[in-house]
């Protein structure tokens, strides 16, 4: 497989892309023996630290973006399996001016080389900083969640990407709770013309985990959430996921109705 730059958008906020970059992230170092780096690209509001236990970096994408400070320097190791940069919480002034959208790609491109995939957690708005996410990555994935106003934004972004014709791999379905009252994925691929290539359900242990800072998969990696990230790391390294959970259901039929 190709290394590859993924970025992970919505221009709705809140709507999981934190959390797919973090968790997605740990499933493929963890799950698949993938040397991963994930970069905080949310330059205004950077979070992605705070999912890892990463309070005060010593350097930020913010150094390597406006004081030219290499982007090896500012990698931090996370303790669960893969490599971080993250964003200053507490930008100085002169690191809050806006930002070319082609510099995120060129200050990261030497990077490629070492790592198998590097997700990039973007910004929820719609300008030069998720410019810098689109232009900088490879393939997209858009976070959705399943109701009329996330949909709209989601529309919106398809269409931005499509624009600057940046692929985009697929929509993960973020927040499921499998309620009538919800847009099915389906609904959500023939709005947007993009297949949903992942279903994770709400769940309050991926609440719970982001306290303890620390990826929901690593923390509970039985729960139904955690194999749909398996299933995404998969589908990102284009291989076929075997779910044990199907395995087990077949062998518990088996032995229920005596068949070998
Ligand atoms: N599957 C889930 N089940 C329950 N809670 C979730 C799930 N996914 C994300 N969350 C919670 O939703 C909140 C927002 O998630 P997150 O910060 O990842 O969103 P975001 O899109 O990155 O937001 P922003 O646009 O502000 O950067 C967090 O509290 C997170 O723990
Ligand atoms: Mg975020």
């Amino acid at each position: 497989m190709k290394n590859k730059t993924i970025g992970v958008i919505s221009i709705k906020g809140g709507v999981g892309k934190t959390t797919v970059v973090s968790n997605l992230g740990a499933a493929l170092a963890n799950n698949f023996g993938k040397k991963v780096l994930v970069i905080d690209a949310n330059f205004t509001a950077p979070n992605l630290g705070l999912h890892l236990g990463v309070v005060k970096p010593d350097l930020t994408i913010h150094d390597v973006l406006y004081d030219n400070v290499p982007a090896e320097e500012a990698i931090i190791k996370t303790d669960y399996g893969f490599d971080l940069i993250a964003g200053s919480l507490n930008p100085k002034k002169k690191h809050q001016s806006r930002v070319n959208p082609y510099k995120l790609h060129n200050r990261i491109s030497s990077l490629k080389k070492s790592y198998d995939i590097i997700l990039i957690d973007s910004s929820p708005n719609l300008n030069d900083e998720m410019l810098s996410t689109m232009i900088a990555s490879d393939e997209l994935l858009v976070v959705s969640s399943p109701d009329f106003p996330t949909l709209s934004c989601t529309l919106h972004a398809v269409n931005t990407a499509k624009q600057r014709k940046t692929p985009i791999s697929g929509i993960v379905l973020n927040k499921v709770r499998n309620k009538r009252y919800e847009l099915k994925a389906s609904d959500v691929e023939y709005a947007a013309n993009v297949p949903v290539v992942s279903k994770i359900c709400d769940d309050v242990r991926v609440l719970q985990a982001l306290a303890n800072t620390t990826p929901a998969v690593l923390q509970k990696p039985k729960k139904d959430f955690a194999f749909e990230y398996y299933k995404l790391a998969a589908k990102v390294l284009d291989k076929e996921f075997d779910d044990p959970r199907i395995r087990t259901k077949l062998k518990n039929l088996k032995k229920l109705f005596g068949k070998r």
